[in-house]
């Protein structure tokens, strides 16, 4: 297959440890649907396309295969080493082994730093990968700020070995966030949250940015192929947002491409996922190419529909009422 190199056209974002990344990664989450070796495929040709920010995380279970795509990368000549932002994200049954879980990344992905490490929800609760949307593990709690400190200083010690160049969070509410940023020796340079148009996340973004935290975006077209467990009647899809179906037909966009335009022009940054060639390669141009205008921004700003798709069920604690308190609504952080 031929492959247009796009990574000189990929604007670059400063975070505020003076990292640069990219403006737009590929995530790596096969959503219980495209399986470690085609999705590792998938990472060859993205970063052939010019892809240089790369999503990855334990619980995808594909880290192996990504790192055995790494290698052949570096030793083809195709990209070297330090022109990639890897990340990758500890899982909640490993918060009390914060470092195994690290090296066991490091191994698997083939790699001797990270450049990103995430902690990826901030609280201890496991789900096994493609469980349904009712599981409940009877281990489950509510958030502590003591555990998620002591988890914090875990992965400060990381950074203090040199495994990784920065420390992020994931999944935060504004609550939690005042809550542990100010015992944190070293702060979070990201956060990945779910942003999409139909879910915008306005003050959780303005925090963030007022913060020096710069948002990542996940689901960022809506993850139209998500798992059942995140599915609910309610959902809006953003092809259905007139904002979206006007800014897409105006450029002869998917909406999809869109939703993309929108995440980078808004100013974080979309991890959108794909195993397709021509899907990805879109994906990549939709962060130099054809902006959006003002008017259509301020559309489709106007149109947030309030939707959060991945509502973490499977995470609540017993005696929990539903999702909504794993996200501190009213503002205080919801106990046990
Ligand atoms: N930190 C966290 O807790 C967290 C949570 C969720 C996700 N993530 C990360 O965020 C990444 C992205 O999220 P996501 O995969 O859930 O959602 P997404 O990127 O919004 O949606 C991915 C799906 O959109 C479709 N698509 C992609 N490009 C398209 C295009 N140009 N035109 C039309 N359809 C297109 C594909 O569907 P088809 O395959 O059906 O074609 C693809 O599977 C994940 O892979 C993961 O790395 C992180």
């Amino acid at each position: 297959m031929h492959y247009n190199d796009y990574s000189a056209q990929v604007p670059k974002v400063t975070l505020a440890n003076g990292m640069q990344i990219p403006a737009i990664g590929i995530g790596t989450f096969g959503s219980d649907k495209y399986g470690a070796e085609v999705i590792s495929e998938a990472v060859y040709g993205a970063v052939q396309s010019g892809y240089r920010l790369i999503d990855c995380a334990t619980v995808y279970t594909n880290e192996d295969k990504i790192g055995e795509v790494f290698h052949k990368l570096f030793e083809n000549g195709i990209v070297k080493r330090e022109e990639l932002t890897i990340t990758s994200k500890v899982w909640n049954d490993q918060h009390r082994e914060v470092e195994k879980a690290c090296r066991k990344s490091l191994q698997d992905l083939q790699l001797d730093y990270l450049d990103l490490y995430f902690l990826h929800w901030p609280f201890p609760n496991y789900h096994a990968p493609f469980c349904d949307g009712d599981s409940r593990n009877p281990d489950s709690r509510p958030f502590s700020v003591d555990e998620f400190m002591d988890t914090w200083q875990q992965m400060e010690h990381l950074y203090d070995l040199g495994l990784v160049k920065a420390l992020c969070m994931s999944n935060m509410t504004i609550p939690k966030l005042e809550a542990v940023l100010p015992l944190c020796r070293i702060k979070p340079v990201a956060i990945e949250m779910e942003l999409h148009p139909a879910f915008q996340q306005r003050a959780l973004f303005d925090y963030c940015r007022a913060h020096d935290i710069q948002p990542i975006g996940f689901c960022p077209m809506g993850s139209p192929s998500r798992p059942e467990r995140d599915r609910t009647p309610e959902d809006v899809a953003e092809a259905e947002m007139p904002s979206i179906a006007a800014a897409a037909a105006a450029h002869g966009d998917h909406p999809a491409v869109t939703s993309l335009k929108w995440a980078v022009q808004n100013g974080q940054i979309p991890i959108p996922f794909s195993v397709k060639q021509p899907q990805y390669v879109n994906n990549l141009k939709a962060a130099f190419m054809d902006p959006l205008t003002k008017e259509e921004m301020a559309a489709i700003n106007a149109d947030d529909r309030n939707c959060r798709l991945v509502k973490g069920q499977v995470f609540l604690w017993p005696g929990a009422e539903n999702w909504e308190d794993l996200w501190d609504l009213d503002g205080k952080i919801v106990e046990g």
